[in-house]
């Protein structure tokens, strides 16, 4: 009898875990953000109800490619729940990147979400490094209609291989996955992170983290 006891309590705790790594269940069939709600909480605050349209499920534009003229020549147009407040504690939502030829989406993590991606025009080289101490770096090269997932905080990047644009589709298992630029975070930070530190963890000279930290 004690065994059982002590078996169902480990059970319990092993899924009480696995529930808290993801976002909470709705308790509710919606709850649509209210925007102009000052309260602070895990999430955002409901509208009433009865006041909500069906725009607050809806958004339009995935169809517009996205501007890639810039120094890393992709461009990621996100519909999290800032853009569409019937996001709000439903845990999913949903990209579109483009890329220029040859551009990349550079080394990134989401800390809250996993992400499933499909290559809908192009060929793109998909990546993700698994956590110390292996770091091994998994990728491939996708084609159109292909799918690749990014578990869950990892750290990774695509890069356009073809000669002409690229275009994807990505879901996220969060209504707001956050993102975390690798290059940004650690040489662009304000105020920065000691240049004498960083060439330390980089193993490299103080100039090099200089050049890093004025360019990002
Ligand atoms: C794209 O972005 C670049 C750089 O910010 C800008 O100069 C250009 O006008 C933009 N193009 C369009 C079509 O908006």
């Amino acid at each position: 009898m004690a065994h059982h006891i002590v078996f169902f309590s480990l059970v319990t705790l092993a899924l009480c875990n696995l529930a808290l790594a993801f976002e909470p269940s709705p308790l509710q069939d919606f709850c649509v953000a209210d925007s102009t709600s000052s309260a602070r909480l895990n999430g955002l605050a409901c509208k009433n109800p009865m006041n909500v349209q069906a725009d607050d499920f809806f958004f339009s534009g995935l169809n517009i490619m996205g501007n890639t003229s810039n120094p890393v020549g992709s461009k990621v147009t996100p519909v999290t729940v800032a853009q569409l407040p019937g996001l709000n504690t439903l845990g999913i939502s949903i990209v579109r990147i483009d890329y220029a030829p040859w551009g990349i989406n550079p080394p990134h993590t989401h800390p809250r979400a996993t992400e499933i991606l499909t290559v809908l025009e192009g060929s793109v080289q998909v990546g993700f490094v698994t956590s110390n101490p292996e770091n091994r770096l998994i990728s491939k090269v996708l084609q159109k209609g292909d799918v690749f997932v990014f578990p869950v905080g990892l750290v990774h990047f695509q890069r356009n291989v073809g000669y002409g644009n690229a275009v994807a589709i990505a879901a996220l298992s969060s209504q707001n996955p956050g993102v975390i630029t690798i290059a940004n975070a650690v040489f662009g930070s304000n105020p920065p992170i000691a240049a004498d530190l960083l060439a330390k963890a980089f193993q490299v000279k103080t100039s090099v983290v200089d050049q890093l930290q004025s360019t990002f």
